[in-house]
């Protein structure tokens, strides 16, 4: 009587191509394709912007940030406020990407990221001979100002461009911006990162 009752279940069964697939829901973890890893392996850059002085600068940085795929933009001080007027922001990437005001951009540092600071200052090592890191936070200091030898000394780097005089703010973020996207998957732990 058991077997006959399994077997007439197993005729009753779909073959699974036959199969109603259950509705998509972006809430719905079980549509992961199978074989995603869960280890954290994402690589990805933050900026952090010292006591920035105008919504110019800030604007300009927001429109590298966007080309560039940046995941969050931080910054210090007074001078700058996040009601400013995004002017050279014309792509509008302040919706997209978070622009935060915060009063120490050492208490921001994301778990696992590196804190590089950008600064053409004695002792920095040259762009283009770095190796980025895989989950950096590159701080730039201000237009009218450098990076005080406080927050250089706490970057785990420092890095400079080998310019002749210095680049203004977003021209600097650009150019850093462009290096690690020019070295592709060469971060610190190479393609293993996606
Ligand atoms: C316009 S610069 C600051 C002004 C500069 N300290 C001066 O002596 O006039 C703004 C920021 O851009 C970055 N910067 C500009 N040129 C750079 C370079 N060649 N290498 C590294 N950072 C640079 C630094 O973060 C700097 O604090």
């Amino acid at each position: 009587m058991g077997a006959s009752l399994l077997a007439i279940a197993i005729a009753q069964t779909p073959p699974i191509s036959n199969r109603t697939p259950p509705p998509q829901s972006p809430y719905n973890r079980a549509f992961f394709p199978k074989g995603t890893p869960l280890v954290a392996d994402k690589r990805y850059s933050c900026i952090g912007l010292y006591n920035p002085k105008s919504p110019e600068n800030v604007g300009s940085v927001m429109r590298a940030a966007g080309c560039y795929g940046v995941a969050s933009v931080f910054y210090t001080g007074k001078r700058y406020e996040r009601a400013a007027d995004f002017v050279t922001d014309t792509k509008r990437v302040h919706y997209d990407i978070p622009l935060i005001g915060i009063d120490d951009l050492k208490k921001i540092l994301p778990l696992n990221c590196v804190p590089v600071a950008v600064e053409l200052v004695e002792g920095a090592r040259p762009l283009p001979e770095y190796t980025h890191p895989d989950r950096a936070l590159y701080i730039f200091g201000p237009e009218d100002g450098s990076l005080d030898k406080e927050i250089r000394d706490w970057c785990e780097d420092v890095v400079y461009i080998p310019t002749t005089g210095c680049m203004n703010l977003a021209a600097t973020v650009n150019v850093v911006l462009y290096d690690r996207m020019a070295k592709g998957l060469n971060t610190r732990s190479g393609p293993k990162f996606r």
